[in-house]
């Protein structure tokens, strides 16, 4: 079946810039990027194309090309999901904050919003799409709602996890290392869905780099990627502590150890801590899944890899407050860095948030820069996090310009996202305002040691 219309519902960091590449490479399609957020349609619409709700490197001129063109953003779900021949569900899909499973299984209300929205305006066949993370076998449940309705139509269901990670998203959709399709080999109708999403993608991804497989190893492929990817740097940042302990240094263990071509060199960078608004919640819906099974030490063996996660972010806090002489009360902090990692303005799960938190915990005063994060959303982060009073946030934290603002008479600096502009700063004058000792606490070993301690500051890294 060719496809001629898709509809992807949920305009964020995966709908959006998904679609916009779809959009790009298939001229023939008309895509259809619906949301229910109304401000985050405007903003896919505004005029200056700089404006789209999600800073990724190289979006803008994949959007400028296709909107308007065939890739179409709009509020009116049900026009688009009638109109499309097939549907991608792109919504998200966090960890649920309340009832059964709290804090760990995956919140999938909005992901069954969307099936019933499906089966209640579709009047023709549609190939549903799971492009959310999502448990394993939760396709099961969406074909349950959709052919429950007795309308007649045809749903088949595929399962096509996204593994672009955010500052490199448009990269990691124009050239990804693959793309997974799970669906119902087994019929006919089945191989005739996945063929026209191999299709799809065969437009500008070597068929060789496509693979097909059942709909639950798809689904659960998708929570293992993470799970492995964070369980890396998990390992890494545990070793970062026994290397300041004993000398060694961790981006050389790292580099030793990932020229070992059975282990690969990639994801193995020490730092304050993963974010980012996956690795978290699917570990954590794995160690849930697997608990439901009976299944606890697979749940424990997973969620050692949260624990130690958690206690580097407050290690490194920690490790500020114990240097400036066991107390930062009333001392002024500058954070650089906000974003859970550079060349995005997403904040989810940043390290950042919690680094913060611990020392607004003891009374610090803290000053942030970010080129990216918006000062509402720095605030949102904090607030989100009930651990003190909104008013209480904005009295004892301050968003600044500049990070030259930021650091002006600081006791303190603290660099926790690795944005390139930080290493290029003017250290120098940063140092010259700064109170003395002049602290700088590197989270994310982006800084040379020597250039800084020759300019005189007392200086931290991460496993050195
Ligand atoms: P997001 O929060 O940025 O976007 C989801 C969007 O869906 C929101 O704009 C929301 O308004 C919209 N939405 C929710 N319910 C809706 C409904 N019923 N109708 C219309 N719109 C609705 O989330 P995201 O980061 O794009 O993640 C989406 C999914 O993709 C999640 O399951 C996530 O785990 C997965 N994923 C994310 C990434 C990533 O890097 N962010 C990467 C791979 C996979
Ligand atoms: C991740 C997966 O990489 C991607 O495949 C999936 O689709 C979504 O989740 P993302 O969270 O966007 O992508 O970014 P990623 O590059 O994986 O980084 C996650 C966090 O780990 C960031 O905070 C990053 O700074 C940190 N990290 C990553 C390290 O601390 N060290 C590393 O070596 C790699």
């Amino acid at each position: 079946m060719k496809i001629k219309n898709i509809c992807c519902i949920g305009a964020g960091y995966v709908g959006g810039p998904t679609m916009a590449v779809i959009a790009q490479k298939c001229p023939e399609i008309n895509v259809t990027v619906v949301d229910i957020n109304k401000e985050r349609i405007a903003a896919w619409n505004d005029d200056d194309v700089e404006n789209i709700p999600i800073y990724e490197p190289g979006l803008s001129a994949v959007v400028l090309e296709a909107r308007g063109r065939n890739l179409f953003f709009s509020t009116d779900v049900d026009e688009a999901i009638d109109k499309a021949d097939m549907i991608f569900i792109s919504v998200n899909t966090p960890t649920k904050t309340y009832g059964i499973g709290k804090g760990m299984a995956a919140d999938l209300k909005f992901i069954e919003l969307c099936a019933r929205q499906i089966a209640k305006v579709a009047k023709n066949d549609k190939i549903v799409v799971e492009k959310s993370t999502l448990p394993v076998r939760t396709a099961e449940a969406l074909k349950n709602i959709l052919e429950n309705t007795g309308n007649g139509v045809n749903y088949q269901i595929l399962s096509n996890p996204e593994f672009l990670a955010e500052g490199t998203a448009v990269d990691d959709l124009m050239n990804p290392d693959r793309v997974l399709i799970g669906g119902d080999l087994d019929s006919p109708k089945g191989k005739e869905a996945v063929r026209s999403l191999v299709d799809i993608y065969a437009h500008w991804i070597p068929k060789e780099r496509i693979l097909t497989t059942n709909v639950w190893s798809s689904e659960l492929s998708k929570l293992t990627a993470n799970a492995f990817l964070a369980q890396r740097v998990s390992s890494i940042n545990a070793m970062s502590e026994l290397c300041e302990k004993t000398g060694a240094d961790v981006n050389e263990v790292s580099k030793a150890v990932g020229m070992d071509t059975r282990i690969g060199s990639k994801f193995l960078k020490s730092s304050v801590g993963f974010g980012g608004s996956c690795f978290q919640k699917d570990i954590l819906n794995l160690v849930y899944i697997s608990k439901s099974f009976g299944l606890h030490q697979v749940a424990d063996y997973w969620e050692q890899v949260i624990i130690m996660n958690d206690y580097q972010k407050k290690r490194f806090a920690y490790k500020i407050v114990q240097t400036l002489f066991n107390t930062v009360s009333g001392k002024k902090i500058a954070i650089l860095g906000w974003a859970f990692k550079k060349d995005t303005n997403d904040t989810r799960e940043s390290a950042a948030i919690y680094v913060a938190d611990y020392l607004l915990n003891e009374q610090a005063e803290i000053v942030i820069y970010d080129p990216k994060v918006k000062k509402e959303q720095i605030y949102a982060d904090l607030d989100y996090l009930n651990t003190r009073s909104s008013e209480e946030n904005r009295t004892k934290v301050k968003v600044v310009n500049t990070p030259y603002e930021a650091t002006k008479e600081a006791h303190a600096v603290a660099l926790l996202t690795e944005w390139d502009e930080f290493k290029d700063l003017n250290w120098q004058m940063i140092y010259d305002k700064m109170l003395k000792p002049a602290f700088l606490f590197d989270g994310r070993r982006l800084l040379k040691r020597k250039t800084k301690e020759d300019i005189g500051f007392e200086f931290y890294a991460i496993g050195n």
